[in-house]
């Protein structure tokens, strides 16, 4: 029906006559003559009519906003007076010589123009409209662009692209599961895959070696501005790597997108163990942007008066560290006061600070309300190792490591962007040496990263000494997000079993829920590794988008709930019959 997109029209098409078709963007009657701005996927181009043909201009009246047209006309110049330079399409025209109205369309219920603010759920209600939006047609068709040359490049190394089930058994990666009833199997459930991560090891098993998939994932947890209940990864696994050899491979990966698709050289990727993350930055993704860290002081303090730092300074499981913030001294009081609230949502009791005036007059060169409780001697100490200059201010977290790790690591991050720390655009970084477990707060153990991750060390080393186990995983994460993680996988029964037990998975329980890959471990297992991206963060970066909505098509509220189509839905008595579940009525809470 078209000879050519209204978009990519300019100069060079002058004098040619052209069909387009796409939807009124608007419409403008400048007295006798009718102006048409119409838009598709590539852009918009103004096409004019006049009452010379006047059955074309009739119609051309009855045009509305988002009708859908067809439209032959011949390109010519603008007078240099309408040039719009704004426009891509702006040194040109079409004057219109034939209207076809393909579709009427009703008043949208919001108008689609680039920098109208509609509310988000209206936004996902009319979802289709929203997204014909430029801003949205930008996102989707830079997130095509970048699937494409993530398969060109998986290709070119080797990867096969092999779908695994959505249909499955549950895969732990630390979510609730989505569960599909069974009709066939009267009681029994399917679990949608949070990850393909047992299919991909089994993949291993069969000799494929390399595998790709870019791969639906659903996690029922709560969600956040990157976190959406079905999501996308880049799942990626290997034989007969070690984790050097998929760190490069993976992070070539990402330096090429980035270099082709944005222009930007990333540099290579420097590595941090997880426990500089967090004791330096509160974070295991810590934004490198920011030039800010925490600083230990808990051995200056153990002996000082003030209790508030005195006795987490003499607690093992507790932190005292200092943060400097380079000019902060001009933070007003107010603000300070915000940030103690804010670090308060992380448990921290208050947030100590002082104002470096003069750092080399103790008395009155400090401004604090700490300074009265602390030895001089002391202020000198704290001084000298954050490295403090005139016009500084020192932030302090004293408590749980959990707390003051959370509080500050936060307090970091929105102190970069308050105060606008950034020392550049990007900052990608592996973060390495993860433990193999994290403690509960019942004292039991949980798989930091998931149970099929393998341990640096063997499994005696690993059952004598489990939580300070060091695991092969490694995560990527650029500018404070994760964007990706993996590990090497254990690929021998014993050491699997052994990982199981620590986690208190029983032996009964081991067989009912991964009997197949206890099983495939036993028949040849290569040593094998892996990780995976999230494709729906990794676009959220690269187009400098705030949420991860707004580069997948059709997302979910934070309510985890589509408001298009209104799911989840009811569903018939009959269906669920067939499906053996039968509903318990909500009982009324009694009055
Ligand atoms: P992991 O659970 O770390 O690892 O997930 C890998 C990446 O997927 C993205 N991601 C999400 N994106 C959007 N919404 C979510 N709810 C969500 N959850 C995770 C993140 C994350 O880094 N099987 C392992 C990988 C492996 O070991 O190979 C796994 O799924 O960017
Ligand atoms: P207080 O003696 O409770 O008035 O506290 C004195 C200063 O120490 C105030 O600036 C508090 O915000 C701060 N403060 C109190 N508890 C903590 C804590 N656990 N960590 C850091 N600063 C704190």
């Amino acid at each position: 029906m078209r000879s050519v997109y209204c978009g990519v029209l300019n100069a060079s098409n002058i004098d040619q006559e052209v069909t387009l078709c796409g939807w009124v963007d608007r419409r403008r009657d400048h007295g006798g003559v009718i102006f048409i701005d119409l838009r598709d996927r590539d852009g918009i181009v103004q096409v004019v009519f006049d009452p010379d043909v006047e059955a074309n201009f009739k119609m051309a009246d009855k045009v509305r906003s988002e009708y859908v047209l067809q439209v032959t006309g011949k390109v010519r110049a603008r007078s240099e007076s309408t040039v719009n330079k704004n426009m891509a399409t702006g040194e040109i025209e079409v004057y219109g010589t034939n209207l076809q109205i393909l579709n009427t369309a009703e008043t949208p219920p919001f108008q689609l123009d680039e920098h109208i603010s509609v509310g988000e759920d209206v936004r996902l209600k009319y979802r289709y409209l929203d997204l014909r939006r430029q801003a949205m047609q930008t996102n989707l068709r830079f997130r095509s662009k970048v699937t494409n040359a993530i398969r060109n490049y998986l290709d070119d190394n080797g990867f096969l692209d092999i779908e695994t089930p959505i249909l499955t058994r549950a895969t732990p990666e630390g979510a609730r599961d989505y569960l599909v009833p069974s009709r066939t199997h009267d009681g029994k459930f399917f679990a949608l895959p949070q990850s393909p991560q047992l299919f991909k090891q089994l993949l291993m098993v069969s000799g494929f070696d390399r595998y790709y998939q870019i791969a639906k994932c659903f996690r029922d947890e709560d969600l956040r501005a990157d976190r959406q209940p079905e999501f996308t990864q880049i799942d990626i696994e290997t034989s007969f790597m070690d984790e050097e050899q998929i760190m490069s491979v993976t992070e070539k990966m990402i330096r090429k997108l980035f270099s082709e698709l944005k222009g930007v050289d990333l540099g290579e990727f420097p590595r941090m163990p997880f426990s500089e993350a967090i004791e330096k930055y509160g974070s295991d993704k810590p934004d490198m942007r920011i030039p800010l860290e925490m600083i230990e002081i808990k051995d200056l303090m153990k002996d000082v008066e003030f209790k508030v730092f005195s006795a987490p300074a003499n607690d093992p499981k507790s932190r005292v560290t200092a943060m400097r913030v380079p000019k902060g001294g001009e933070i007003p009081r107010k603000k300070i006061d915000a940030y103690t609230k804010f670090v308060s949502i992380y448990g921290a009791k208050g947030l100590a600070y002082i104002k470096v005036n003069d750092k080399d007059d103790l008395e009155n060169g400090l401004q604090s309300p700490i300074v009265k409780f602390l030895p001089a001697e002391v202020c000198r100490a704290i001084l000298d190792r954050v490295g403090a200059e005139n016009g500084d201010l020192i932030f302090f977290g004293a408590d749980t490591h959990k707390v003051v790790t959370e509080a500050l690591g936060a307090l970091r991050c929105k102190l970069g962007e308050d105060l606008d720390l950034y020392t550049c655009e990007w900052a990608p970084l592996w973060v390495v040496d993860f433990p193999m477990f994290e403690e509960l707060d019942g004292g039991a153990l949980t798989a930091l990263h998931h149970p099929f991750t393998a341990p640096s060390c063997s499994p005696e080393e690993l059952r004598a000494n489990p939580a300070t186990a060091l695991s092969r995983a490694y995560d990527m994460v650029l500018n404070g997000t994760e964007l990706g993680g993996g590990s090497v996988r254990i690929h021998n029964q014993d050491m699997q079993q052994s990982v199981f037990e620590i986690l208190g998975i029983s032996e009964e329980e081991q067989r009912e829920k991964f009997g197949f890959l206890l099983d495939a471990l036993k028949f040849g297992a290569p040593p094998h590794g892996g990780l995976a991206f999230g494709l729906d963060r990794l676009i959220m970066l690269m187009t400098g988008s705030d949420s991860i909505r707004d580069v997948i098509a059709f997302p979910k509220t934070q309510s985890a709930a589509c408001v298009m189509t209104d799911a989840p839905g009811a569903v018939d008595t009959k269906q669920l019959q067939e499906l053996h579940i039968r509903l318990r009525t909500k009982t009324q809470a009694p009055a």
